[in-house]
């Protein structure tokens, strides 16, 4: 059963490939303005909990709900429409587009165009105002007139979160973004996700334990499918299943 206070929630949700269970009955839930982290080991089904979410892929069996609305058979790009936004674990930019011009796409979809022409200057100028807002938020002010491609591969991250904010989503998934990037790179995306988690509510994947119990309110823990263990920072750090994995995995 969906609750109405829940922003978002997944019942019970299996997804199976052939014979591999990638999620095994996951009951999660999430609350405007939470801040949350899912940690877990490779393989853990981490990226495939985001997938069914948003509607990448559908789910073997369960329920996915967004404000109490059954959202699980919906494509993407509506489930995009209706206030979800993610990034990728692999970077996704639009190389030819400048990073104004990948921002404003964002931006100009979720704007209502007037159709009387007195207004239509006003709202040409608040398109620009609302992207050069987003380009400020996320560090890539300077950097605007610069194609995607000339970025850093850190920026690019940087500018994939950019783009996800753009459609003003309800709620905001990050997959791995400081996955294969430099630290000094790191600490900069970092820094991103630090002011937009004042800000938003949003789904953190890391793979760094570090991370995610200094930047989220609430951490959850998938082990081969399941949500092992999910409470505080402080909590998370204590737990001794979780401990003995995160270890296990180190040695
Ligand atoms: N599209 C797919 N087809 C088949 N197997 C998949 C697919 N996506 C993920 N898997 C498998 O599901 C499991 C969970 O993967 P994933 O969600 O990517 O893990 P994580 O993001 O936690 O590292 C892995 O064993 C992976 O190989
Ligand atoms: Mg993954």
């Amino acid at each position: 059963m969906a609750s109405g206070s829940n922003l978002l929630e997944t019942v019970s949700v299996t997804m199976r490939f052939g014979g591999l269970t990638a999620l095994d009955d996951v009951t999660y839930t999430i609350k405007e303005r939470e801040v949350r982290g899912i940690i877990g080991p490779n393989g853990a089904g981490k990226t495939t909990l985001f997938n069914v979410i948003t509607g990448e892929l559908q789910p073997t069996s369960g329920k996915i709900f967004l404000r109490g609305e059954e959202i699980t058979h919906l494509t993407p790009h509506i489930i995009c429409q209706k206030g979800l936004s993610r990034t990728f674990q692999l970077t996704f930019i639009f190389p030819e587009m400048t990073v104004y011009e990948s921002i404003w796409v964002g931006v100009n979809s979720r704007a209502k165009r007037p159709w009387n022409p007195v207004t239509l200057a006003h709202h040409v100028a608040d398109l620009s105002q609302k992207t050069q807002e987003i380009c400020h938020l996320v560090g890539l002010k300077e950097k605007m007139n610069e194609l995607a491609s000339n970025l850093s591969y850190g920026d690019q991250k940087i500018l994939e979160i950019g783009m996800a904010i753009s459609t003003q989503p309800s709620v905001l998934l990050l997959d791995e973004p400081t996955q294969g990037v430099s630290p000094k790179e790191t600490d900069n995306i970092l820094e991103v996700v630090e002011r937009l988690s004042k800000k938003m509510t949003i789904i953190l994947i890391e793979h760094s334990m570090d991370v995610v119990l200094r930047l989220c309110h609430i951490i959850t823990v998938l082990n081969e499918g399941r949500v092992i263990a999910e409470g505080s920072p402080d909590e998370i750090s204590k737990n001794e299943e979780v401990q003995r994995i995160y270890l296990g995995e180190i040695s």
